[in-house]
């Protein structure tokens, strides 16, 4: 039964198979949301506005350098902004930086609130990637297991190599790792650490992260602590990295607190491949935004980085001030009406206003049905993993 079935959602999809290439991509224009905090006061000093959140630009750099656009995710804003956004977006990063884990901080009240919606989210069948760095790892395994499970350490501002441990080779982030990444990663000292607090493999087992998450690489602190370094989840598409791969093509600070960030071609290489792993999930996200316009406006490029090189570890830094953007569906509605544009009724319409009008209305069936034909593959996929797990025999949902 389910087999034909199979076949008639197969036959529907002919006309997708632009769509549907190797391992299952279907989306060539992801964006990535990546998570706001409070900025250090040195940092906003020196700025023209008392800015209360900011994203490093390296974050963006790092996500964009690989084929995906990107949207800040401010905080201190009502659920239904998290939850519309959530829903719009194919992947969302939390930073690393300084602030609390806990409600205690815009932060760590908007990370829980998306997490749990990742969560959800994955269990309905949608799959929605995340991926922590550095704090974001800290604040994921803290969501994760209720607890804080950390430990002081001294892993500030040292570069490391990554001691991979057992079954990597089968984990979803190496399977893929070109042999020579493989081999920077685990011997020269590549990945950049900027953390006081580290999840030591003890507590990794004790609090039941092991359960959860499979330990794919550790490194070691400067008094050969060795801590965790890398972790993907067993089943979700959840990663987190202690370390920062999004520093060695993109930050340039070399204080004293920060003279250690590798900017080799193998340090390089190694920290493109996180990049590329990760937008490749966003990838097997299909959610959109409700329209071009709310997309547009979510966008990161309604804002201008600042050099922030002088007052921080980061070269350029996204500002933002403390205002409330309720919802995207209720900017939408303030947001002017396309018909607006006609400013000129009385005018006629020239031949160009005319073929653009048909282009305009060929373009937005165009989109209907690429909406229509993207529900029916993730219909196809759910069928398909149905399957799966049924001729395997487990009830997994
Ligand atoms: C920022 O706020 C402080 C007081 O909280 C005020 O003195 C200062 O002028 C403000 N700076 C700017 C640039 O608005
Ligand atoms: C931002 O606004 C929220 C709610 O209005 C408030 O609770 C919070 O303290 C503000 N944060 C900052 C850094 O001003
Ligand atoms: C384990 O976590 C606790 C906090 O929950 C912390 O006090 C302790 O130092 C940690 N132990 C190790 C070995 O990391
Ligand atoms: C990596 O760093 C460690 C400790 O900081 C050092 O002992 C080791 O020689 C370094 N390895 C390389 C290949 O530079
Ligand atoms: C069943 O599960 C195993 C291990 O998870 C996998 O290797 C195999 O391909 C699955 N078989 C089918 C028919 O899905």
């Amino acid at each position: 039964m389910i087999h034909r079935h199979l076949l008639i959602w197969a036959s529907l999809l002919a006309g997708a198979q632009a769509l549907v290439h190797a391992q299952d991509i279907f989306n060539f224009r992801p964006i990535i949301g990546v998570l706001a905090q409070r900025p250090p006061d040195r940092m906003v000093a020196g700025l023209d506005k008392n800015y209360t959140s900011y994203i490093a630009a390296s974050y963006v750099k790092y996500l964009e350098s690989a084929g995906a656009r990107v949207v800040p995710i401010l905080t201190y804003q009502d659920d239904a902004y998290y939850e519309e956004l959530a829903g719009s977006l194919n992947g969302i990063l939390f930073p690393g930086g300084a602030v609390p884990i806990t409600s205690d901080s815009g932060y760590g009240a908007a990370g829980k609130i998306l997490y749990d919606y990742v969560l959800s989210a994955n269990a309905k069948g949608i799959y929605l990637p995340l991926w922590g760095t550095c704090l974001g790892m800290e604040m994921i395994t803290y969501l994760s297991s209720n607890n804080n499970w950390l430990t002081y350490c001294l892993a500030n501002n040292i570069a490391n190599s990554l001691d991979l441990q057992d079954g990597y080779v089968d984990s979803r982030m190496f399977s893929q790792m070109p042999a020579t990444t493989i081999l920077y990663l685990r011997t020269l000292n590549v990945t950049v650490n900027f953390h006081h607090k580290c999840l030591t493999p003890q507590n990794f087992t004790e609090s039941g992260l092991s359960d959860q998450y499979k330990l794919l690489a550790t490194s070691r602190d400067s008094l050969g602590m060795e801590y965790i370094a890398l972790l993907e989840h067993r089943d979700l598409p959840i990663f987190t990295s202690q370390f920062h791969p999004e520093k060695n093509p993109f930050e340039w600070a070399d204080d004293t607190n920060h003279d250690s960030i590798p900017h080799t071609p193998e340090a390089v290489e190694s920290a493109q491949y996180f990049a590329k792993f990760f937008v490749n999930q966003a990838r097997l996200n299909i959610q959109s935004f409700n329209s071009k316009e709310e997309e547009e406006g979510a966008l990161i490029y309604n804002y201008q980085p600042v050099f922030t090189g002088s007052t921080s570890g980061f070269v350029q830094a996204y500002l933002f001030l403390n205002h409330s953007v309720t919802s995207t569906r209720g900017r939408e509605t303030n947001a002017a009406p396309p018909e607006s544009k006609q400013q000129h009724p009385a005018a006629a319409a020239s031949p160009t206003q005319e073929s653009n009008a048909i282009i305009t209305t060929i373009h937005q069936a165009k989109n209907r049905a690429l909406k229509k034909l993207k529900i029916k593959v993730l219909f196809y996929n759910k069928l398909k993993n149905a399957l799966h797990s049924r001729n395997n025999g487990t009830t997994n949902s």
